[in-house]
């Protein structure tokens, strides 16, 4: 077995971008792009991966944590010289180094895996990724000798006319061995358009010195976008987005309109389960089986169990069980639990609250800060009044509590297990298990007084 190693470079500010975010940290399908590359290689058996980071260091390494080494490269000169950087980590070592951009994220890990073994296999000192492109312009052209030999690459800055006209492209991806790479990174040179040191000028100098140098063609061509601009990361968000449909497409989930449906980047979702039309499923979304999510809704950082139905309405960073019913319209807020069987019905809001077992709340409601037991029915329009203008504070309701239409709960309060709230009660104090309270004026009725005002006039 060789070792593997690989660099992924990250250090370019990514003028072309026009953004304050770092290229490699602009997001694909809710996953930063350095992030899927930084996936894609843990996928593979790679010793170690270290990524050059320089512009936004501290960002980008935040970003991937402890899923990479890294080395800083201090001033952008180059992609040959920000690999350079990684001469401290790996220099010594034998083994296959594969060298990626952190702006191609559509490159998968079967392709990668493929080009290293075809490189292992050709006994090559370099091999390049390289893909056949109806219009090649900006990237760089793999220039072959007539018998078909990979020669050098040239950038399209570099190019001559007739170079210009090569469709075969540089997709920025490459494998090497690993100590003829750094012994041929020490003698690149910066005389080109950009004076800068390119990484595929190793390419030229290892062929000129009589080593084995081969290319490996993915048909995939949109595998190798490079995303430099706007353009490309829309572009690259397409590619992505129909490729996550399909994965959860092909593992039994049913997306009944894909054109309307925006799924981000490891989300999991369960057998037969159905997405509806309008459903936005961010990052960090697990489903279980067997739910609905849908018409127009957007979930983020969920974890719902199975056979429950979200209609129209968002959650966000939330916990809620097995047959629960959401929606239409209803907000679910952060560090919301929602118990199996719960109702949240139409205009409801849900914040920083737990609702237990077969709990309802079925309209027209605000329930934040609060523990609500199990089968506990929260009437039309109730409120709990969390907030007193400095402090959050909790409302507890136990276990069989029903709270009559239109009550405000002015926390901290609790009610208490069985008991009963009148409609229209403003609730100040706790109320005991099993009681019923009334906190409302009573009613007077003025008899005859419609009579009595004619009469006045
Ligand atoms: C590069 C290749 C080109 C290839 C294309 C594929 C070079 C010279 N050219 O061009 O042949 O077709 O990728 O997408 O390599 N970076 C650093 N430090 C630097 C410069 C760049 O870390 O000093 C990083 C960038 O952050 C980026 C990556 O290297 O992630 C590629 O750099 P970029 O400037 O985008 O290269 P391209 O012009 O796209
Ligand atoms: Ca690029």
């Amino acid at each position: 077995m060789i070792n593997r190693y690989a660099v992924i470079l990250a250090a370019g500010q990514g003028t072309r971008m026009k953004s304050k975010l770092y290229k490699v940290l602009h997001p694909v399908c809710g996953k930063p792009m350095v992030q899927h590359v930084v996936d894609h290689l843990n996928e593979l058996a790679i010793e170690t991966v270290v990524t050059v980071v320089g512009h936004g260091a501290e960002m980008v390494k935040t970003q991937i944590g402890d899923k990479s080494d890294y080395v800083l490269q201090d001033k952008q000169l180059g992609t040959a010289h920000a690999v350079m950087q990684a001469k401290e980590i790996l220099a010594d070592k034998k083994g296959t180094t594969v060298v990626i951009c952190g702006d191609t994220p559509l490159i998968s890990p079967s392709t990668i895996d493929a080009l290293i073994t075809h490189h292992e296999n050709m006994n090559s000192k370099g091999t390049i990724l390289t893909a056949r492109l109806e219009n090649p312009t900006g990237y760089g052209r793999v220039v072959r000798s007539e018998s078909g030999d990979v020669i050098r690459i040239v950038e399209h800055k570099d190019a001559s006319e007739s170079e210009l006209m090569i469709q075969e492209i540089n997709t920025g991806t490459y494998c090497f061995d690993n100590e003829a790479l750094f012994d041929a990174l020490s003698k690149v040179k910066n005389d080109n358009a950009q004076d800068e040191y390119y990484l595929p000028d190793v390419i030229g100098i290892l062929k000129s010195a009589g080593e084995i140098i081969s290319a490996y063609q993915t048909d995939d061509f949109l595998e190798t976008l490079g995303v430099n601009d706007r353009v490309q990361l829309s572009q690259a968000e397409k590619v992505m987005k129909q490729r996550i449909l399909e994965k959860h497409m092909r593992n039994g989930v049913s997306i009944v309109s894909p054109e309307q449906t925006y799924i981000e980047a490891d989300v999991m979702i369960g057998q037969d389960t159905v997405i509806q039309p309008g459903s936005i499923l961010r990052s960090g979304t697990i489903i279980g089986q067997e739910c609905v999510i849908g018409p127009n809704t957007e979930i983020s950082n969920c974890h719902i169990e199975n056979e429950t139905v979200i209609r129209h309405s968002t959650a966000y960073d939330s916990h809620i069980g097995s047959y629960v019913q959401i929606g239409p319209f209803a907000h679910i807020r952060p560090s919301s639990q929602i118990s199996d069987q719960v109702k949240i019905g139409n205009f409801v809001e849900v914040k920083k609250s737990t609702l237990g077992r077969g709990s309802k709340a079925s309209h027209l409601s605000y329930i934040g800060d609060a523990e609500i037991g199990e089968d506990v029915n929260i009437g039309c329009g109730t409120i709990t009044v969390n907030y007193d203008g400095r402090n959050k504070h909790l409302t507890k309701v136990e276990d069989g509590a029903f709270i009559g239409c239109n009550s405000n709960l002015v926390a901290p309060v609790t009610i208490g297990k069985g008991a009963y709230v009148a409609a229209g009660s403003t609730i100040t104090e706790n109320v005991p298990g099993e009681a019923l309270a009334i906190a409302r004026s009573r009613q007077t009725n003025k008899e005859g007084y419609t009579a009595r005002l004619t009469r006045d006039k």
